[in-house]
């Protein structure tokens, strides 16, 4: 068994890392042909689609202000706001981490008659403990202004000079914010579902490609997800396939088929339990939302999952009377646990809101997987109505073979 998991572990590990660069790279992207364009009219050529609420953001870096030490920066940021009114927000954080509280923030806001300004804010500790948001002056605007809409996209232009004592153009602290509340013509609350709080981090403006840190949190999310996919969505049901079809019928593959059977069920529960204890400290560390429905079923395939793993040691003997109800038992507790891990996992991705590849990826696997058991099914029972039939072949043969045994001693009697 520890060959097999040793031959299972180089393509297991082949599919984590693609479906983790496939993630990760989703993370870097260029930005639109329509905002590539708004850029380039304000002479800016560097360009990057920002990870969460649809936003981009291009950047040109005019190098050192004489004898001021300080970095000229213009920025053209923009966000999509589908309602009547609004703002979408971006900012600079002078501290430690790329964070709301600490931000100097400029805000486009769009007002309910369609007009829009664009202002200045201070974001401090208790503006996040509910305070108005109120305008104030943040000392390193050179010049601001609202921009052309593209595709749906609202546009804002900013000239920065940023001093290099307090801001590190290779490793910029920075923020972007859509809300859609206003108060007396300023930005209100913002939501906070996880595109929302996922819009930090840290660039390196140096950099054309705008190379980025500061994503651990949503790196984390995504890897629990993957994990997640392959120890319950892959490798549990690969198990269900084998021990339904190479056990008995129509292919009987003994012993093989019990130690793929064990070795599938093994691994996935212990990546899938991996998976499931990252959500949980993720779960655990975010303070602003929980998501029930996921946790109660996570919590649910746990449980479901150990009972079904400790099959390894509190299982009947074959001869045992009551063999058979614990068969049933296991089978219809194993089925139950496949279709609450795919609920789960539709449920994790739409949580996740990282695209439609999470989606697609995953049905395709599922499309997959159910296509070969699909086949399996059709090919069994084809195989059972075949044996059926030459089974019936048989017994009519040797009918005919005992009729024609037992009608000479009548013909006998006749020919007598
Ligand atoms: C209008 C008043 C605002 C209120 C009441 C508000 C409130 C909040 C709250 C409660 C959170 C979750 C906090 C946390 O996890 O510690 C948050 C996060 C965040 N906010 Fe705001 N916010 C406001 C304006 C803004 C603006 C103008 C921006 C940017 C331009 C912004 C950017 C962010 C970002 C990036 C996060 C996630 C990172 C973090 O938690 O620090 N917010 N906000
Ligand atoms: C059957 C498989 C899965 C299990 C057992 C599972 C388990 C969990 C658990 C226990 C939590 C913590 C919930 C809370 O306390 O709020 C969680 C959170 C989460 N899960 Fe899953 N999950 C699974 C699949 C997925 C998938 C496939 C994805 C995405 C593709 C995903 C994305 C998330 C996200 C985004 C969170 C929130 C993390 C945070 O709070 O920052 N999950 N998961």
């Amino acid at each position: 068994m520890k060959n097999q998991q040793q031959n299972m572990s180089l393509p297991l590990t082949i599919f984590t890392l693609t479906l983790l660069s496939f993630t990760l790279a989703a993370n870097s992207q260029a930005c639109t042909e329509a905002f590539f364009k708004l850029a380039q009219k304000k002479n800016i050529s560097d360009c990057k689609r920002l990870r969460t609420l649809g936003a981009e953001f291009a950047w040109n870096l005019h190098g050192n202000f004489s004898g001021n030490n300080s970095t000229v920066v213009d920025i053209l940021f923009g966000a999509t706001l589908q309602t009547q009114q609004g703002w979408i927000g971006w900012g600079v954080n002078p501290g430690k981490r790329p964070e709301m509280v600490g931000t100097r923030a400029i805000v486009a806001v769009k007002r309910s008659d369609g007009t829009w300004s664009v202002d200045t804010y201070n974001i401090t500790k208790e503006i996040r403990n509910g305070c108005n948001l109120l305008p104030s002056k943040i000392g390193i605007v050179v010049s601001k202004s609202v921009e052309e809409e593209a595709d749906n996209m609202h546009t804002m232009y900013v000239r920065l000079r940023l001093p290099s004592e307090e801001y590190n153009v290779t490793r910029l602290n920075h923020v972007w914010q859509v809300g859609y509340g206003i108060e007396g013509g300023h930005p209100h609350r913002h939501p906070t579902t996880l595109r929302n709080v996922d819009s930090t981090e840290v660039i390196d403006l140096t950099d054309s490609n705008g190379r980025s840190t500061g994503q651990y949190r949503s790196y984390l999310r995504s890897i629990h997800g993957v994990i997640n996919i392959i120890g319950w969505g892959t490798l549990l049901p690969i198990g269900i396939i084998i021990a339904r079809y190479f056990r008995v019928f129509p292919f009987k593959c003994e012993p093989l088929w019990f130690n793929l059977h064990i070795g599938c069920q093994l691994t996935g529960f212990l990546v899938g339990t991996t998976g499931w204890a990252i959500g949980l400290s993720l779960g655990h560390s975010s303070r602003y939302y929980t998501f029930h429905d996921h946790r109660t079923y996570a919590i649910l395939i746990f449980v479901f999952s150990t009972i079904q793993m400790l099959a390894f040691r509190l299982k009947p003997k074959m001869t045992d009377d009551y063999r058979k109800y614990w068969n049933m038992y296991h089978h219809f507790l194993g089925y139950g646990l496949f279709a609450i891990i795919i609920i789960n996992i539709f449920k994790g991705i739409r949580i996740l809101e990282g695209g439609v590849e999470w989606k697609w990826g995953y049905i395709g696997n599922l499309a997959f997987l159910g296509a070969i058991a699909f086949g399996l099914e059709v090919y069994t029972w084809i195989r059972f109505f075949m044996l059926k039939q030459k089974q019936n072949q048989n017994k009519n043969q040797n009918q005919t073979e005992q009729i024609q045994e037992e009608q000479p001693p009548k013909l006998n009697i006749i020919a007598k």
